[in-house]
């Protein structure tokens, strides 16, 4: 979207109140409260990480809150807990919860299971012991391949049991993008499911860790869970293990690990602005300390809740507001593996009202596919538990806003647009849904403790109602600790912009009533369904191609999917451009990346639109996708006849 247009929605949007019934149960029940706790919080944020950090169980608690400033911060030094403590034990312990469903899994083939705490409990213990006794030990990291089932939130749970750091890696990543994760870690182990169901198709999860595992030569075991029985699994003697056999030799006995709050909890990689993907750090204890605030606060979690999250584990999303965020809190929620589209249009819908869902977290993607399917497939289910509607990855536009709930919230349903980042652990924007008005399209306001800003180029604020980079000011629990191995570049991402100051990586706008609005990335991040792909990586790969000579690769705007991927390329002497070589750099990107990046069209060009000092222009490339023109500068080209000739070629090919 064009700066424009974004102000033009900023400019007519209206605020929606909360209703009044709703109000009553919010942790923060008018707008007035959050303006009053929220100053109190950026005044004094030592009591209000303070305050948070009593609910929480610890193995000792130090006085200081907060040390140092960012880049080098640390909340709570010195204090031990144990997260794995803090989302399990406790609600285990207590007999009023102890038999409470904590995880319903729901096969995309309809099987079903369920874990009470008490069960969850002993599961994590015993896997807890597993991981021992391979002789993995705290600081170690393993890499998890698995899709959303009640064992891999087993896995990550034992991990922070023991201090062994995790890195999820989504199981929808080729094997060389795998590998790459797996080596960058330096892991020791992958834990990995067999398979996964999506849309009817079984994919061969422990296939691609064996592609992946050629050469590598650091992983001593591969742990496989076995979620279908029916495929045949290849197991590697002396290195395979079955995941319920090494369960069965285990007791329940493993006590939680004390570990500083400040202690690597887990890692996870995205996508950054070069083509290597980053291994970001998360601190276990503030990890929790953050998704717990996130999750109480902008989900207005209650203990009668039924909770969905669609995301999918690969995706720090689930940690954030499932796996971490929300046992803590002692929530019952869903575990969904597939498509939530299959085999029935409204197998969404058919979840909701099995399990009576009252609050569903999902993605502008998923939103979009759901309005996309229409609204007589809905007419079928009763979908009158639900109260609250919550998105993150991509901006929501104020037309799928008003369709979800208009339509799958029946006009009474709170929407909660919520902005985060996997850098930032939570989102520091959101709506407090029983407080401040709901705009379509905005992100809500800063969380407490969190001070965002608007900024130029220079880091001076701009005016309400102008856009700019959106940065963070102070430090927070969640906020990313460091790049894994890889120190120089975490500062150079993050910190070098605006000295002292988080750098997000996206434009936005405060609108005159202190809502922010996400307009999108200031760098080369393209969101697919949600999904952080970095075009630079892309064009890495697009790059090794024998045929290719330069490549560029940019979004395109989608109704769906909010982007896709479209490619450019410039071919050596002798290749001829052919559909058949299309669907070969595809295949080039599927296979380096996954199928999920897998460019919507190729075009092969002349030449690449360039600086004078050789960069490439995408905005260019951008402009005549979209508007078959370039209509801004072009005084810097160091070519000033590329443009017509990229337009033909690009109108040529569109025609064909
Ligand atoms: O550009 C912003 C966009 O998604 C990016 C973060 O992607 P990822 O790390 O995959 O997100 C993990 C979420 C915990 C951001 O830099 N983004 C996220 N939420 C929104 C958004 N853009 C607009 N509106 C949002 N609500």
């Amino acid at each position: 979207m064009s700066n424009e247009s974004a102000l033009n929605m900023i400019e007519s949007s209206k605020s929606i109140q909360p209703p009044q019934s709703y109000r009553e149960k919010s942790y923060v029940p008018s707008v007035e409260k959050y303006m009053d706790a929220y100053e109190k919080s950026i005044l004094h944020p030592e009591q209000f990480w303070n305050h948070l950090a009593d609910e929480l169980v610890w193995h000792e608690r130090k006085e200081t809150a907060i040390s140092g400033q960012m880049p080098d911060f640390a909340f709570f030094p010195g204090s031990q807990l144990n997260v794995c403590e803090n989302c399990v034990d406790r609600h285990a312990k207590n007999a009023a919860t102890r038999n409470k469903v904590a995880l319903f899994f729901e096969g995309e083939n309809h099987e079903r299971k369920a874990v009470t705490y008490l069960q969850l409990y002993d599961e994590v213990q015993k896997f807890a012991n597993v991981l021992t006794s391979l002789g993995l030990q705290k600081g170690d990291v393993v890499s998890v391949y698995m899709q959303n089932l009640i064992e891999t939130y087993v896995v990550l749970l034992a991990c922070f049991r023991t201090g062994i750091i995790y890195n999820t890696v989504f199981a929808g990543f080729s094997p060389e993008a795998l590998r790459e994760r797996i080596v960058s870690s330096n892991a020791k182990a992958v834990i990995c499911s067999n398979g996964s169901l999506r849309r009817g198709k079984a994919l061969k999860l422990k296939e691609t860790v064996d592609e992946a595992l050629k050469g590598v030569d650091s992983v001593d075991h591969v742990v496989v869970y076995n979620r279908l029985p029916s495929l045949e699994t290849p197991m590697t003697p002396g290195r395979d293990l079955d995941y319920d056999e090494l369960m069965a030799k285990q007791r329940p006995d493993f006590p939680p690990v004390a570990l500083d709050a400040n202690d690597p909890g887990l890692l996870i990689f995205t996508s950054g602005t070069s083509g290597k993907p980053k291994g970001i750090v998360h601190a276990g204890g503030g990890f929790l300390l953050g998704t717990y605030a996130y999750t109480k606060y902008q989900l207005d979690i209650r203990p009668e809740d039924v909770y969905w999250n669609t995301a999918d584990i690969g995706w720090l999303t689930s940690h954030i507001f499932v796996l971490v965020g929300g046992l803590a809190l002692g929530v019952t929620t869903i575990l969904y593996e597939g498509a939530i589209d299959y085999p029935v249009a409204g197998r969404l819908y058919e979840v909701i009202e099995r399990y009576r869902v009252n609050k569903l977290f999902s993605a502008p993607t998923a939103y979009r596919m759901m309005m996309k399917h229409g609204e007589e497939v809905i007419s079928k289910y009763d979908l009158s538990s639900l109260e609250l509607l919550v998105s993150v990855g991509e901006p929501l536009n104020p037309e799928a806003w008003h369709w979800i709930r208009r339509v799958v919230g029946q006009g009474k349903v709170l929407i909660n647009n919520t902005w985060g980042q996997t850098e930032t652990g939570g989102t520091p924007l959101a709506s407090l849904p029983g407080a401040t008005p709901m705009k379509p399209g905005s992100c809500g306001v800063p969380f407490f403790g969190h001070q965002l800003e608007v900024v130029d180029a220079k880091g001076n604020p701009v005016a309400d109602g102008t856009p700019g980079y959106l940065v963070i000011k102070n430090a927070f629990p969640s906020l990313a600790r460091d790049v894994y191995g890889d120190r120089p570049r975490y500062l150079r991402s993050y910190f070098s912009q605006v000295p002292g100051t988080y750098f997000t990586g996206d434009s936005a706008v405060r609108d005159q009533d202190g809502q922010f609005w996400v307009l999108g990335r200031v760098d080369d991040v393209i969101n697919v369904s949600g999904h952080r792909i970095s075009t630079m990586e892309m064009e890495s790969s697009l790059i090794q191609h024998p045929a290719v000579v330069e490549a560029a690769v940019v979004g395109q705007p989608d109704e769906v999917k909010g982007a896709v991927p479209i490619a450019f390329a410039t071919l050596e002497k002798g290749y001829t451009p052919s559909p058949e070589l299309e669907d070969s750099l595809r295949q080039q990107i599927v296979r380096d990346i996954g199928s999920f990046a897998r460019p919507e069209k190729v075009y092969f060009v002349e030449a690449m639109p360039k600086t004078r000092s050789g960069k490439i222009i995408r905005r260019m490339l951008r402009e005549i996708i979209r508007d078959g023109q370039v209509s801004g500068d072009v005084t810097g080209l160091e070519d000033l006849d590329i443009v017509d000739k990229l337009v033909a070629d690009i109108t040529k090919e569109t025609a064909g």
